[in-house]
């Protein structure tokens, strides 16, 4: 059963528009997709984007670690994240996760959203306490519990424009956008270039996506990518790493 999507002014301006499948299931109506997987976006969560970037086993040892995502949504995939964190990461380590996000959920759509899985329990609970009513722009929550903060950046428009512009080197990628197919501007390669060359060299991404385009843009961009079994019936997803720093546009390999 789908709810219609509310028609208010803001809906069409920066909100998303969605409709709500089976109660607390959000789909969008902009772009023709579920948020995540309807099995269970929770699994698909540890399953392609912890698991797909070797995590939390790659929090051992470190004092400062960077995740960065394609498409913010309904925070399903940081609330995951920063739980492994606290569960796994050293005393004292430091977390910052960037985030991308075109169309921000309002508070109680994120509400809704979540209320899916109560044993998401207090960290549910602390990311919507803390998120805004109506976000109409970045959003940055430092979350200090347990010795291992957690810094949740959220930069709000146009993925393209916002990761070109971005300062750090991320150790891991999360690209959620929605189905390539149907949101082709997040898979991109401009937009797979600029995330290479924010990421670290030895740094991975994952991806519940293995459309042939996809790959070639992420390889064109530098990364070595793989195909894994993926989540819930779907027989692949892809992750990869950077080996190298990424290649320079224009600049050809020396002759051997
Ligand atoms: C599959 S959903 C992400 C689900 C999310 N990771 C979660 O845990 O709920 C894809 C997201 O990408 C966002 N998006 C689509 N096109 C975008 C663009 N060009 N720039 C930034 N965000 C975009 C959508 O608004 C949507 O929230």
């Amino acid at each position: 059963m789908i709810d219609p999507p509310d028609n208010d002014d803001d809906s069409l301006r920066q909100r998303p528009r969605l409709s709500w499948h089976a109660g607390d299931m959000p789909y969008s109506e902009e772009f023709g997709d579920f948020y995540y997987s309807r099995a269970d976006g929770r699994a698909e969560c540890r399953h392609v984007f912890l698991a797909g970037n070797g995590l939390p086993e790659r929090f051992a040892g470190k004092q400062h670690f960077v995740i960065a995502e394609l498409g913010f949504g309904t925070g399903l995939n940081f609330i995951e994240t920063w739980a492994a964190w606290e569960n796994t990461a050293e005393k004292g380590a430091r977390l910052d996760f960037h985030s991308y996000e075109l169309r921000l959920l309002d508070r109680d759509d994120m509400k809704r959203a979540l209320a899916a899985w109560p044993d998401l329990g207090s960290r549910a609970e602390a990311l919507i306490a803390a998120w805004p009513d109506r976000p109409d722009g970045d959003v940055v929550i430092v979350f200090e519990n347990c010795g291992r903060p957690a810094s949740l950046h959220i930069h709000s428009g146009l993925a393209l424009e916002q990761v070109t512009a971005a300062g750090f080197a991320a150790d891991a990628w999360y690209l959620d956008g929605f189905s390539p197919a149907r949101n082709p501007e997040m898979w991109s390669a401009e937009l797979m270039e600029a995330v290479a060359k924010r990421t670290c060299v030895g740094g991975t991404f994952a991806t519940y996506s293995a459309a042939g385009w996809v790959r070639r843009n992420l390889q064109a961009a530098g990364f070595t990518v793989e195909k894994r079994p993926g989540h819930a019936g779907k027989r692949d997803m892809s992750v990869g790493i950077l080996a190298a720093d990424p290649p320079v546009p224009g600049q050809t390999k020396p002759a051997d």
